[in-house]
């Protein structure tokens, strides 16, 4: 009689890996292969109990619950444990020069309205006006004209319009603005606040008890797009900000990090400038 290799506590990887078909996909392989390697070991480090395997179950289920249309409690997961982050980091690794790349969140919405050059997208009349300057430039410094720049933020409550569907204005802290052959772009918004990432689910109370806070530093989306570079998901982060050094979503880069400077001495109307660098796409 052939020898089988039951399931035991030392060979636990070599048994669940074993069993993969001959035709599955390498990549799928390969992954699921090392997926596997590493919970076990996880689960061996530290022991694991079985009130604590219910209690991961259990928080698991109530992270997809939670999932819908509006809430995707699981990115949220995701971005606190900082994977959004590295799946980003290890995506984006441009040259020296090019605007580095943060994450995308939840909130962008398709369709914002493409506005002329100096417009304001603050359409609740609240918050502190910030008028946002800057160009659109590729690595040796010249101007990219027909750059799509896609620009949001919250309100001064530190709500996104969608957060508050016939509360604040449709589109409200939203625009497109496309730039010319300067490269240019201006547009009129307000200085963003910071807010805090939902935290009433099973993410919010995992934060609670490691001792974490929900907060994000203000910042101001930014999508850029162009038929010819590769696309930039970043941010501008509000200098001096309180929680720069402890982004609950681990967003913050210091290249990111720009002075809002007040239009005249003690004004509550801002400047805020900054240029962003393109990058051609890797050749495949
Ligand atoms: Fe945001």
């Amino acid at each position: 009689m052939p020898r089988i290799d039951y399931f035991t506590e030392a060979n636990s990887v070599e048994a669940v890996n074993a069993r993969m078909g001959e035709a599955t996909d390498p990549r799928l392989r390969e992954v699921m292969a090392s997926l596997v390697r590493h919970l076990h070991d996880f689960v061996k480090e530290v022991g694991l109990t079985q009130a604590e395997w219910e209690v991961a179950i259990d928080f698991l289920t109530r992270t997809g619950q939670l999932c819908d249309a509006q809430r995707q409690e699981f990115i949220l997961l995701s971005d606190t444990l900082g994977v959004s982050m590295l799946v980003d980091a290890l995506a984006h690794r441009r040259p020296a020069g090019a605007t580095e790349n943060t994450v995308f969140g939840p909130f962008h919405v398709d369709g914002a309205p493409e506005l002329p050059m100096g417009s304001c997208i603050s359409l609740d009349g609240k918050g502190e006006s910030c008028r946002y300057t800057g160009r659109v430039l590729d690595l040796d410094g010249q101007p990219i004209a027909g750059a799509r720049i896609d620009v949001w933020s919250d309100n001064s409550d530190g709500f996104y319009d969608v957060q508050q569907p016939g509360q604040q204005p449709t589109w409200n802290n939203r625009g497109v603005f496309v730039t010319g052959p300067d490269g240019r772009y201006d547009f009129v918004g307000i200085k963003p606040v910071s807010y805090p990432i939902p935290d009433d689910g099973p993410v919010g109370h995992m934060l609670t008890r490691l001792g974490r806070h929900p907060w994000r530093p203000a910042h101001m989306h930014f999508l850029l797009t162009h038929p010819d570079y590769e696309r930039i998901v970043t941010h501008l982060f509000v200098a001096g900000d309180d929680y720069l050094a402890s982004d609950a979503v681990f967003g913050v880069k210091a290249s990111l990090i720009v002075a809002y400077r007040p239009v005249s001495q003690g004004d509550t109307e801002w400047e805020a400038a900054a240029d962003f660098v393109m990058v051609k796409p890797p050749s495949r």
